[in-house]
Parts: C-alpha cells; structure tokens; sequence
C-alpha cells in the first residue's frame, strides 16, 4: 500500500519537473536584426563570401551540421579539421577541404585553423570511452587549443556546441569541465560567440553506446510529450546553429539553452 502510494508521487513529482522544464521561461532568443526574413538575410550571407571550418565533422552532430551547410550553400568555402578523413562519395561534397591534425601536437597544424570566417566546434568524447583524463583532454584542451589557433587564424564568428547544465563551478566533472571550457574561450574575445547547450540529442547514432541508446528509447514517451524538456533533435540543433549564422544577433556572446535551440531551429520555416 505504502509503496504505491511513493510510486504514484514519485511519478507526479517526476510529470511536474517535466511540464517545468516544458515551459520554463527560457526561450528568449537575441533580438536579432529582423528587417528581414530568413531566407532574405540567407541570401545576403551567401553574398557576403564567408569561409568555415568544423570540429567533429566525423560526428553526429557535426555531419548533420556539416549536410546542412553544404545544402544551404552558405560559405564560399567549409574545411573540416578532424583527426581522421571522411570518405565523400557524394558529389555534393566535393568541394569540402579536409585538414586531418594530430590534435596532441595541435601547434604544428596552425595553418589549418587561418582564415576561417567562423568556426564550429561539436567536438568531444565521454568519459566511458576515454576516461577522465581522455574527456578533459578532448571537451576541454583540444578545444580551447583550436579556438585559440582559430582567433589568431582570424576567425570572427566561433559557435561551441557545449551542454545543459554546463557549469564551471558544478561538482559534477562532465559539467564542470563544459563549463569551464566555455568559460576560457569566452575570454579569447571573438567578435562574436555563440554557446550551445543542448540537452539530449536525439539522432540515430551510428557509434554503439548501449547506455545512451537505453536512455533514448527510455525516455522517448517524455520526450514525445514534452519535447523541449529533456531532450532536442541533432537536425534541429543544427538548423539553431545555421539560422543564428545567418541572423546578425545585437550580442557578442550568446547563449542557447535547450529550448532556444528548438525555437532557433524552427525559425523560417526550418522544421527541426
Ligand atoms: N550526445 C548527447 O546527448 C549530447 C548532449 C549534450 C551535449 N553533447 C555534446 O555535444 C558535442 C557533440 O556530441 P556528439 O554526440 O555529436 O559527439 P560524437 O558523435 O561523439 O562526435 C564527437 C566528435 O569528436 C571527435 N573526437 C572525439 N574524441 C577525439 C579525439 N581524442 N581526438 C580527436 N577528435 C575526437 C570525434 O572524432 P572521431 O569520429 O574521429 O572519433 C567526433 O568527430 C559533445 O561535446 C557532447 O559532449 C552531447
């Protein structure tokens, strides 16, 4: 009796912090220049010439971020710098420049990183592939290492795909150390920086990794229910990352939180 009693609160309590996390306030996006719309500012970049690269290109996030640049047309000229090569058999990829780099010795390959408009970083490992020290090494090191080649490489604009309850002073190492790596790259001061913190990604992961797949499929029925609590597509991550490319925010230093990125990656018509 009692111990029915405690699952059915538990459950309430549980519903009630989702339907909080559904429609907690934090939605607002920057107040972009809005003169226009998407598809028209879209048009106005495309002119504009701009070159990037990719951190992570061979990832989940970072291949759907690299499909949907390489669909939209936006730059004049994408680089990825990853550790191994992909192999294009699309045409469609056939103009994407791949610098492969030893990132434990990341200084010899500063040239890679000169002369990218804008950078992006979907970087990282966890600590169950790589242990503490490999997850330091990658969330932290190599990526701070590579925004600080890309700031003395010239680049303006670096958006850094980092995670919910990324905290600098959080107990918690994986949090603590997104934190902290937002932190330090803030400092470099790009002229423009945009943070992503992500909760879940949704994505068909080709990699095998039976604890996060149970998850998933754990908590799909909340994530069907509440769609911007726990959980965000990688589709719908990366249309947030491309949209605020294009859209000219008023800020030097954004943040999207889980429900910004959903709101971001729908804006035009851009169904995530
Ligand atoms: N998965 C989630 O639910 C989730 C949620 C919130 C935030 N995030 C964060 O979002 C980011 C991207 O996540 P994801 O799931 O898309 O990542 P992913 O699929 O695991 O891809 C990670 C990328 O980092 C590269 N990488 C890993 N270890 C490396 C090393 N030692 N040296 C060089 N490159 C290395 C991988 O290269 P290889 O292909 O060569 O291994 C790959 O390109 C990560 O920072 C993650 O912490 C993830």
């Amino acid at each position: 009796m009692f111990g029915r009693w405690t699952l059915w609160v538990s459950l309430l309590v549980l519903v009630a912090a989702f339907f909080q996390l559904q429609n907690s306030p934090s939605a607002e996006l920057p107040s972009y220049r809005m003169d226009k719309d998407l598809p028209a500012q879209e048009e106005d970049y495309k002119k504009m010439n701009r070159s990037c690269f990719i951190l992570g290109a061979t990832g989940e996030s970072g291949s759907e971020l690299l499909r949907e640049i390489v669909k939209r047309q936006l730059f004049s000229k994408v680089t990825l710098i990853s550790r191994r090569k992909l192999p294009f058999e699309d045409e469609t990829y056939k103009d994407v420049v791949q610098e492969v780099v030893d990132f434990e010795k990341l200084d010899d390959y500063a040239a890679a990183f000169q002369g990218h408009d804008v950078g992006f970083c979907c970087l990282g490992t966890t600590k169950g592939k790589s242990g503490e020290a490999g997850f330091i090494r990658v969330d932290h090191d190599y990526v701070l290492k590579s925004a600080q080649l890309a700031k003395a490489g010239g680049c303006k604009h670096f958006s850094l795909e980092s995670s919910r309850g990324a905290d600098k002073g959080s107990s918690f190492l994986y949090l603590r150390v997104k934190g902290e790596t937002e932190a330090e790259v803030g400092e470099l001061e790009f002229e423009r920086y945009s943070i992503y913190r992500p909760a879940m990604l949704l994505c068909d992961r080709k990699e095998a990794r039976p604890m996060e797949w149970m998850a998933m499929k754990l908590l799909a029925p909340i994530a069907y229910t509440f769609p911007t609590a726990i959980s965000v597509p990688v589709t719908t991550l990366v249309k947030a990352m491309v949209n605020n490319v294009v859209l000219q925010g008023d800020q030097k230093t954004e943040l999207f939180e889980n429900k910004a990125i959903h709101a971001l990656g729908k804006l035009g018509g851009t169904k995530g």
